[in-house]
């Protein structure tokens, strides 16, 4: 994938020396079996994290890798049960029998942090770095997004995660205490908020609703539960008309901070799905708007476009 597009343009009408990039050249350098230079935990260097959530990752050519190069701190997977196995993709006619939940997400990602958290004599009691070498202790935020009946295929997704607990790779709450990881689980979609709110201590979460926290069900919710509540832009702030700044109008802006405000007071971060892509202004003006009024993540689809805004 990344090795292969740099021998692509290697292959390609000989790119003058300046045209690659230093961080190239490291690829460059490592991909010729040098061992004895190499920074050991280079994998992730020179990607500086920022809040974006990888909308439909597995969509990808390479799914969780595209995201990773782009620096984007959360990443999304469906799944669907079938035979005890976890197969990810939009809908049934996407999956495949070697497209599931362990070989698309769960083995990259124990990869990549085995790589970040290596054992050397240097190293004296293990490590929990997360996956980017620029910030270690920046989370990456994995939303599970269960697609088949909730209770069987979220006991599937548990038991699924078994790898990165054993590591001790996974965001944790013990006593109503959270203790970050280098990966943080949200369970969504059909994901029962009662397997997981009554649950003490575990190593999951629950994507509450964004714009229903003061609804009788919800009302309890904290970070403690829902580190991120996500919600429908276009249906609780409303639809964009303008291509102007400013892009929300005053009763849009004023939801807007209502819900923001309930989530932060109990400790959740805010994160709006199906913000308008189209035409690129308004996109990016309501992404800038969402960021100044302080959403935890950015939902994007376009990953060169949202990583062109930092
Ligand atoms: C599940 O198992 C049944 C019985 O062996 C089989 O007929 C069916 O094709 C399997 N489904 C999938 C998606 O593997
Ligand atoms: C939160 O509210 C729900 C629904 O009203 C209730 O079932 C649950 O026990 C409450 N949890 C806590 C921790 O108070």
């Amino acid at each position: 994938m990344l090795f292969l597009g740099v021998v692509a343009l290697l292959a390609g009408a000989s790119p003058a020396l300046a045209e690659i990039t230093s961080s190239l050249q490291s690829i460059l350098d490592n991909t010729h079996g040098s061992t004895d230079y190499r920074y050991p935990t280079d994998l992730t260097r020179d990607l500086l994290p920022i809040p974006v959530h990888s909308h439909n990752d597995y969509w990808r050519k390479e799914p969780f890798y595209t995201g990773l190069s782009h620096g984007c701190t959360s990443t999304e997977a469906d799944v669907w049960l079938y035979n005890g196995t976890l197969y990810v993709g939009h809908d049934q006619s996407a999956l495949t029998k070697s497209r599931t939940l362990e070989s698309l997400y769960i083995n990259p990602i124990l990869d990549v942090l085995a790589r970040q958290n290596p054992e050397s004599p240097f190293v004296t009691s293990p490590t929990k770095n997360g996956v980017w070498d620029t910030v270690p202790e920046q989370t990456l935020y994995f939303f599970i997004d269960v697609k088949t009946s909730g209770p069987e295929t979220f006991k599937a997704v548990i038991a699924a995660l078994e790898p990165l607990r054993e590591k001790g790779y996974l965001t944790t709450v013990k006593d109503g205490k959270i203790t970050n990881g280098p990966v943080t689980i949200i369970g969504t979609g059909e994901t029962p908020l009662d397997m997981v709110a009554p649950v003490k201590d575990r190593d999951y979460f629950f994507d509450a609703p964004l714009a229903n926290l003061n609804d009788p069900e919800y009302a309890n919710i904290t970070g403690v539960v829902s580190p991120v509540a996500s919600t429908d832009f276009q249906e609780a702030v409303g639809k964009i008309t303008v291509d102007t700044d400013p892009i929300l109008k005053d009763e849009q802006l004023k939801k807007l901070r209502e819900q923001i405000a309930v989530a932060n007071e109990r400790g959740i971060g805010a994160r709006y799905w199906n913000t308008p892509y189209y035409p690129i202004r308004t996109r990016n003006l309501v992404w800038r708007t969402l960021l100044r009024e302080g959403v935890i993540l950015l939902n994007a689809d376009d990953l060169d476009a949202v990583a062109s805004l930092f």
